[in-house]
């Protein structure tokens, strides 16, 4: 027996610019990482060195077969300083979205992923009010400029992990702890998300634009269903909120948290955890699939723009793979809306405050020769995509 894909299914993998370009050195994370104390692993240093190889990528994604590849454009290259603008840089974005098309895969473009301009974070990053405009300016002329080969559009990825990470954990930049900062950010992201899409839609018609939102399969444990809806309300609520009028919703989804009444309870006994501390749990995705649906009044298209695991030992990611694909085609056959499913990522890359050590790619790539090599599950996934069906 084999579960058929529809016809349209978009099949992609993902990657952003600081993860993968190397030397991106005008941003805040790069700041962050050099900061004593931020706790950081390692600086991001060369990455993959894709701002140079990035032909190798295109060949690597037109290999495994796929109809579309997720990747970011760096802020702090195309606009160094306020008002500056990078011919070359929004050139260098604009030849990977040719030679994507040439080969017959939709670019999925991601305008803001975790890093922005020094400047910007100098002049007060996501909590000033005018932010939002700031942003919108930029996506404005990048999407103008990039219009003839965008396929889609995604604004801000994971808005809830840049607040909460940024302005509440303090353990991305800028690295706060402050209540009335986070909620002041979270409500800034959500602006300039709405602000963005006006500015792609007005810059580049027809262009489907949308947001990705960071979903967790949230499960109450007895007692703790009122702490799990507050939990959700300020991680994942909010920026379903404000993905009304969407074209469609990115769900990025990786494994579940148990809740009790007293919050996150931890791994259950027995269940392997990851490298990023928590549950292999592959099912999450088609519950987040499920809940982005229902919470949008089934109104807005999903589309799977991440989803991955995070493991040196790449059997294992053949395993998440074929469990989080079935629950996929659960929810097409359910009759949600499920436009696409993207793996992240590509590449073994830099994983934030993580460094190098968790490997997400289905192609694994050499710290000093910056080599790629496919792995077992590059094979797997590919075989996927060419029957358009599992196994
Ligand atoms: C995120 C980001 C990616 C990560 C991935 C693995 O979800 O944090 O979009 O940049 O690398 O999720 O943790």
């Amino acid at each position: 027996m084999t579960r058929a894909f529809p016809s349209s299914f978009e099949w992609g993998t993902a990657t952003a610019a600081h993860q993968i370009e190397g030397q991106n050195w005008n941003n805040d994370w790069w700041e962050w990482e050099h900061r004593p104390g931020s706790g950081v692993a390692e600086p991001s240093g060369d990455a993959c060195d894709s701002w140079d190889r990035w032909r190798e990528d295109v060949a690597l994604v037109r290999e495994l077969g796929l109809n579309t590849y997720r990747f970011s454009i760096e802020w702090s290259r195309i606009e160094p300083e306020e008002g500056e603008w990078s011919h070359a840089a929004i050139d260098h974005y604009r030849r990977i979205g040719e030679a994507l098309r040439e080969d017959g895969i939709q670019p999925v473009v991601t305008f803001h992923h975790f890093t922005s301009p020094r400047w910007f974070a100098a002049r007060g990053g996501w909590t000033v009010p005018d932010a939002p405009d700031v942003f919108a300016r930029f996506c404005e002329r990048a999407a103008r400029e990039l219009a003839p080969v965008l396929g889609r559009v995604c604004t801000i990825n994971e808005p809830g992990v840049v607040a909460i990470m940024g302005y509440l954990m303090g353990v991305f930049p800028p690295g706060v702890s402050d209540e009335d900062a986070h909620r002041r950010a979270t409500t800034t992201l959500c602006a300039a998300h709405r602000k963005a899409v006006d500015a792609i839609r007005a810059a580049a018609p027809g262009v489907p634009a949308g947001l990705t939102v960071s979903m967790t399969d949230y499960q109450p444990l007895e007692g703790g269903e009122t702490k799990l809806d507050e939990i959700r309300a300020l991680l994942e609520d909010v920026f379903l909120d404000a993905t009304g009028g969407d074209d469609f919703v990115g769900v990025q989804s990786y494994s579940r948290a148990r809740i009790g009444p007293d919050g996150w309870v931890g791994p259950e006994p027995g269940v392997p955890v990851l490298p990023l501390g928590y549950e292999y749990y592959p099912q999450a995705l088609a519950a987040t699939i499920r809940r982005a649906w229902e919470y949008t009044e089934r109104a807005v298209p999903v589309l799977v723009t991440e989803n991955g695991i995070g493991t040196d030992d790449d059997a294992q990611r053949i395993d998440y793979l074929k469990v989080a694909l079935a629950g996929v085609a659960d929810c097409l056959d359910e009759g949600i809306d499920v436009r696409g499913y993207t793996y992240w990522s590509l590449l073994d890359n830099f994983e934030w405050t993580f460094g190098y050590g968790p490997k997400f790619g289905l192609v694994e790539v050499d710290r000093t020769t910056f080599a790629r090599r496919s792995k077992p599950s590059a094979k797997f996934f590919a075989d996927v995509v060419r029957r358009n069906a599992l196994p």
